[in-house]
């Protein structure tokens, strides 16, 4: 149904969109940070914490800027694939923490590839894809999933994997003396652990203090705010390309999770760029529309995603958590230098135009333009597919049912322009 060439947003020059150079780590920490959200409220920080202590032991080897950056990211990242429906892969692991038993459990066993295929779509993250997918390897070759050994393991993977076997220690054993600590590791030196990390490692705990570094939440909090202002990086994201195929990524990780095979953000990226093209919005303000499509669900992401996609009636306290989401989005990209504008957007993209919508209960114009779009491409989306509680209805029957809501939860001139663009 595409008549705008969305290709041409894309050659959009970056300047125009202003990104401080901060952007790709506040971005990428905070995306991660979120799918770590437990159901019942727990916070991880998981790859907050491998990535503090990856860049202590980065730092101790001596590796350059770029270097330091390439291993930032990584660790940060080494999970992406590990993101399920339910949960995240530390909580898998530390039920489950005999590499044996890690093969033959199937989310387990694939994540790090996941991770890797996601990576790897993008040119400029090819080798940070590649560190990924190797994190779960053992320096005795006895790891997965391709079973490589010693020097055939990526440094930066057998960095990570250190890192990433202390925090599940630390979930399973977290109250041993700091002695017990190192010398339960240290059974894996040689075997799980290069054993010239693993001495440095333990050099850092003895002589540089690294357990201070994530004992509380707002140690792990200060000291990654600390990296991140090191890692300032305009390379990542260089083209505008890379940044709208990393959001779309993105999206495409939300739509996997909260409404399987649906697409959904997607659709409603590409619903709303046609309406704010028949609306006449300009490119820039297009393009904006876009990623707050492309972001607007985030917020599910955290906590509980199962009930998303319940078939049952929601109870008072799961109908509380779906509206939340709208908050949560907000709280997400807000939090991101340079996307305040999307995240306000992204804020009111459940407001009805009578003002019987939510967080605010905005009404007509108050609602931003770019929200009020989001409403209609967002309901037309979820008329014109399944959900567990309806079936999809054809395009036609889509857009009187948008009639029929006109003035109650929407834009009346949105409805008019988008229907007879659809009808027609
Ligand atoms: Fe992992
Ligand atoms: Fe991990
Ligand atoms: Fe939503």
């Amino acid at each position: 149904m595409t008549i705008y060439s969305q290709s041409r947003l894309t050659h959009l020059p970056i300047q125009d969109i202003d990104f401080p150079p901060l952007f790709a780590a506040d971005f990428i920490s905070e995306f991660m940070r979120i799918c770590e959200f437990g159901k019942y409220g727990a916070k991880y920080y998981h790859s907050w914490k491998v990535c503090i202590i990856s860049c202590m032991i980065g730092r101790k080897l001596g590796l350059d800027r770029s270097e330091m950056k390439e291993l930032f990211f990584a660790a940060l990242m080494h999970d992406i694939g590990g993101v399920t429906v339910d949960g995240h892969i530390i909580e898998l692991l530390t039920q489950i923490p005999d590499v044996y038993g890690q093969k033959n459990n199937f989310p387990i066993f694939i994540h790090p590839f996941r991770s890797e295929t996601i990576l790897e779509s993008f040119p400029t993250f090819r080798k940070i894809g590649e560190i990924a997918g190797a994190h779960h390897e053992f320096y005795d070759g006895t790891g997965f999933p391709k079973g490589l050994k010693g020097d055939k393991i990526p440094l930066f993977s057998r960095i990570i994997r250190i890192a990433d076997a202390v925090d599940i220690a630390l979930n399973l054993h977290g109250s041993e003396t700091l002695d017990d600590f190192i010398s339960l590791l240290g059974i894996s030196s040689g075997e799980e652990f290069d054993p010239e990390l693993y001495n440095i490692f333990v050099d850092l705990i003895k002589n540089d203090g690294l357990f201070d570094l994530i004992k509380t939440t707002e140690d792990v909090e200060k000291n990654m705010a600390e990296l991140k202002k090191e890692m300032q990086d305009g390379y990542f994201f260089a083209s505008s390309d890379t940044l709208n195929r990393f959001f779309k990524t993105v999206a495409a990780i939300v739509d996997n999770l909260t409404s399987p095979g649906h697409n959904h953000s997607l659709r409603v990226a590409e619903i709303s760029v046609q309406i704010a093209y028949l609306m006449k919005l300009s490119e820039s303000e297009i393009l904006a529309v876009r990623w707050a499509a492309f972001m607007h669900d985030v917020g599910k992401l955290a906590g509980d995603r199962l009930v998303y996609r319940k078939k049952e009636k929601l109870t008072d306290e799961e109908w509380h958590t779906v509206r939340g989401h709208v908050q949560r989005s907000y709280d997400i990209i807000n939090g991101i230098a340079g996307m305040d504008k999307i995240a306000y957007y992204i804020l009111y993209h459940h407001e009805n135009y009578d003002g019987s919508g939510y967080p605010e209960g905005l009404k007509g114009d108050k609602i931003p333009f770019a929200s009020r779009i989001l409403r209609v491409a967002d309901a037309f989306d979820a008329i014109t597919s399944n959900r567990p509680y309806h079936k999809k209805k054809q395009q036609e029957d889509a857009v009187s049912e948008l009639r029929k809501n006109v003035g109650r939860q929407f834009d009346p001139a949105i409805v008019d322009i988008f229907s007879k663009y659809v009808i027609s």
